[in-house]
């Protein structure tokens, strides 16, 4: 269901508004914005998510976040009811989306719009026992990707930075090695287990559509070592896709919600600075909503 304009969302809106929120699990971080949201508010103090980082050395949040131009509201369940109304975001990134980590040089072979809730420092309650984290996301028609390059549109770096304990990832695989199955389809949302075993685990690809949301969450028991992924289309209830699988889910970290774009080049280069890029026409940007993390150690998960 595509709802094109103010009024037929603002109609869809008070219609879900009128039926109860459900008795759900215990909320660790509700990155769900309000409908009055702007994008000049990522910038303020009072923002969900961290002002700072990850975003070009030169950029602010009012620039990088978007509305996205058809205001599909993210799923029910996970977008608008809980805690009053909320509405999806989108994030961009341009030919200056290059972050300078507080030390060492520009990655200047990265494009990066990411934003971390903030009050995940890396050891607080959402990376301890066990928790599942939501999202959903879909492609803009007017600010394309270009899946002949690899894309994170969303991830859990260590606090250590040694690795990511999933990805989600899109587009052609910078390193086919990389890979344990063969990626024939780069427009595919493929979600892999921890990044530093070679080849990474993909545990469950499907297709990247057009105009629907791809709906997500991940079980992620951070000292029992198991991952399950669940994942429905459009407003279709969650179902359980893979796993429980087996993990490197140690070390605690951050969730990053928004894309890391790598650059093209061979195999064995320092992607994070050198390779090719691509001059971005305009922007490209990925819409994203329905973000939270809920506190699943007694077993609860939001499926609908
Ligand atoms: C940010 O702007 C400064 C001053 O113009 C420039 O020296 C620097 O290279 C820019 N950084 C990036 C990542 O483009
Ligand atoms: C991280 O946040 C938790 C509370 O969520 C707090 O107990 C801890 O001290 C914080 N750690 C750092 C390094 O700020
Ligand atoms: C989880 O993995 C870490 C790192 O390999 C290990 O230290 C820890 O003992 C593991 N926990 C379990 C319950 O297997
Ligand atoms: C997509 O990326 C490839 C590799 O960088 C480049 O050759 C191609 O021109 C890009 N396509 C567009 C439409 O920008």
């Amino acid at each position: 269901m595509m709802l094109v304009g103010g009024l037929s969302s603002l109609l869809f809106v008070s219609l879900v508004s009128a039926s109860p929120a459900q008795k759900g699990c215990k909320i660790l971080f509700d990155g769900r914005i309000p409908l009055q949201t702007t994008p000049a508010d990522f910038t303020k103090s009072t923002s969900l998510y961290n002002t700072k980082s990850v975003l070009g050395q030169n950029q602010t949040w009012a620039e990088v976040i978007k509305e996205p131009l058809v205001a599909l509201p993210s799923l029910v369940r996970s977008g608008l009811i809980f805690r009053g109304l909320a509405k999806p975001f989108e994030v961009t990134i341009t030919d200056q989306s290059i972050f300078v980590p507080g030390s060492g040089p520009p990655q200047g072979g990265f494009r990066r719009s990411e934003l971390i809730p903030m009050s995940n420092n890396g050891t607080d309650p959402t990376v301890a026992g066990t928790t599942t984290v939501h999202f959903s996301i879909q492609t803009d028609p007017f600010k394309p990707l270009n899946y002949s390059h690899e894309y994170h549109p969303i991830w859990h770096e260590r606090n250590d930075y040694n690795g990511n304990h999933f990805n989600l990832q899109t587009g052609t695989p910078f390193s086919a090695a990389k890979e344990s199955i063969p990626i024939r389809n780069p427009k595919t949302l493929r979600i892999t287990g921890w990044s530093i075993p070679t080849p990474e685990q993909n545990v469950f690809i499907t297709d990247f559509n057009d105009l629907t949301w791809h709906n997500f969450a991940l079980t992620i028991g951070w000292s029992t070592n198991k991952t399950t992924v669940y994942y429905s289309k459009g407003y279709e209830p969650l179902k359980k896709v893979a796993g429980p699988f087996s993990n490197d889910n140690s070390n605690g970290g951050q969730f990053h919600f928004g894309f890391l774009k790598l650059p093209t080049g061979p195999d064995g280069i320092d992607v994070a600075h050198t390779g090719y890029q691509e001059r971005i026409k305009g922007a490209e940007g990925l819409i994203y909503g329905g973000i939270f993390i809920e506190d699943s150690s007694d077993g609860c998960i939001t499926l609908s």
